[in-house]
């Protein structure tokens, strides 16, 4: 049985280790991935006064984690940009439409505290677009779920670190690379959105497992990308024996970087996002993409079923501005991993609406 995975939000220290070679192995084309005539994800962040979409004081979904000026955030710049694609329009997120368009399903996101980020975005976007909506919430201790009663759409966040199974065997708790139990619950709904990275490089008392198990092998640890493609390559087989594309759409969340280096966006070593309001106005990062990237879109294109990747990876490194830093109710001193909400996932929420509405 798949271990329950509580959600604890350790330090996320995102430093790349040294895996260029891995990486190098792997062309970065995005294939059949980005159909679309115009690269959604490729732009700039431009000012708009009518920014933000919604007052996250008046979310009652908002977590501590995230609620960034209820916790003292002083600057509120940070709220006023729209993600402005290269040469094509990003329609604007419109709730009330996708909870039509969404009657009678479920939305179900998988993933870490970087899903859950979306996840509590989405609950707001969609709260705050219909005036005196009622909602249903419940938390099992496993499965969140929020349903908009009016459109009887649930919206429910089920976490998963690594996406594969822990399980609690006599040796302790063993990472099994092979094996996705979780997929029994992910089956009842109609959205899927993915994702994972983040805990993959995590080591020390907030590692949530003892072994790793590779096939027949049982290890005690192994190169953390190595381990994350193979676990990534398990839930791509699971997808294609599992989902039914006709009724069930899938999402993959690309990874999200974190900002604790000033060197990554050209600043000074010294700085970190906490010195940030703005964001960074570049056609490339100059710390590049994150090698994993290499992984996720070399994972996507060798998949028969569709999946829809939100490549969020580069308008998010641009937006070293959008983090809590220490602006958040869980007395995390410098948060540089997770974003504000009202903020950044909201966009991430506008380029999946993108997707919906782009069906037909
Ligand atoms: C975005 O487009 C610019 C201009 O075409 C290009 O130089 C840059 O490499 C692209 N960036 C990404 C992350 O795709
Ligand atoms: C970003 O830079 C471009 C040219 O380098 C400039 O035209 C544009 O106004 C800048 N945008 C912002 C928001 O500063
Ligand atoms: C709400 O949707 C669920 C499926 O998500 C369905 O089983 C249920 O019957 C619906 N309830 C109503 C009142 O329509
Ligand atoms: C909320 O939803 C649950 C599960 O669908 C149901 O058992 C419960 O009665 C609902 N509560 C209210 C107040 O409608
Ligand atoms: C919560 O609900 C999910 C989905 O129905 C189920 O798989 C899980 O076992 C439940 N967890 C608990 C602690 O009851």
């Amino acid at each position: 049985m798949a271990s329950r995975t509580h959600l604890g939000f350790a330090p996320l220290l995102l430093r790349y280790v040294s895996l260029v070679l891995v990486a190098s192995l792997w062309p970065v084309t995005a294939g059949r991935l980005s159909p679309a005539a115009c690269d959604l994800f490729n732009g700039s962040w431009v000012y708009d006064e009518s920014y933000p979409p919604y007052d996250s004081e008046s979310c009652p979904f908002n977590r501590r984690e995230f609620n960034c000026l209820r916790y003292g955030r002083p600057d509120k710049l940070y709220l006023k940009y729209r993600w402005s694609p290269n040469g094509c329009d990003l329609p604007r997120f419109d709730g009330r439409d996708l909870l039509e368009r969404w009657r009678g399903k479920k939305i179900m996101f998988v993933g870490d505290s970087l899903s859950l980020n979306q996840y509590n975005s989405l609950l707001c976007l969609l709260y705050m677009a219909v005036p005196n909506q009622k909602t249903n919430s419940s938390d099992n201790g496993t499965l969140k779920t929020v349903i908009f009663e009016d459109y009887n759409v649930s919206v429910m966040f089920y976490p998963s670190h690594y996406l594969v199974d822990i399980v609690r065997e006599k040796i302790g708790r063993v990472l099994k690379l092979d094996s996705i139990q979780g997929g029994r619950v992910w089956l009842g709904a109609d959205v899927l959105i993915f994702n994972t990275w983040h805990w993959w490089p995590t080591r020390g008392p907030s590692q949530p497992w003892d072994f790793i198990q590779d096939g027949d092998k049982i290890l005690k640890d192994m190169d953390r990308t190595e381990a994350f493609s193979k676990a990534l390559a398990t839930w791509a087989s699971w997808v294609d024996s599992s989902i039914n594309p006709a009724t069930t759409e899938v999402f993959y969340q690309g990874i999200s970087p974190s900002h604790y280096r000033g060197q990554d966006w050209g600043g000074s070593p010294k700085d970190s996002c906490s010195t940030q309001t703005q964001p960074l106005n570049a056609s490339t990062y100059p710390a590049g993409p994150p090698p994993q990237e290499a992984i996720v879109l070399y994972t996507l294109r060798t998949m028969s079923k569709p999946v829809h990747y939100l490549d969020i990876t580069f308008l998010s490194q641009l937006r070293k501005d959008a983090h809590p830093s220490k602006y958040n109710g869980v007395h995390y001193q410098n948060d540089c991993s997770h974003w504000c909400v009202a903020g950044l996932p909201d966009t991430w929420n506008q380029l999946m609406y993108a997707a919906v509405v782009s069906r037909k």
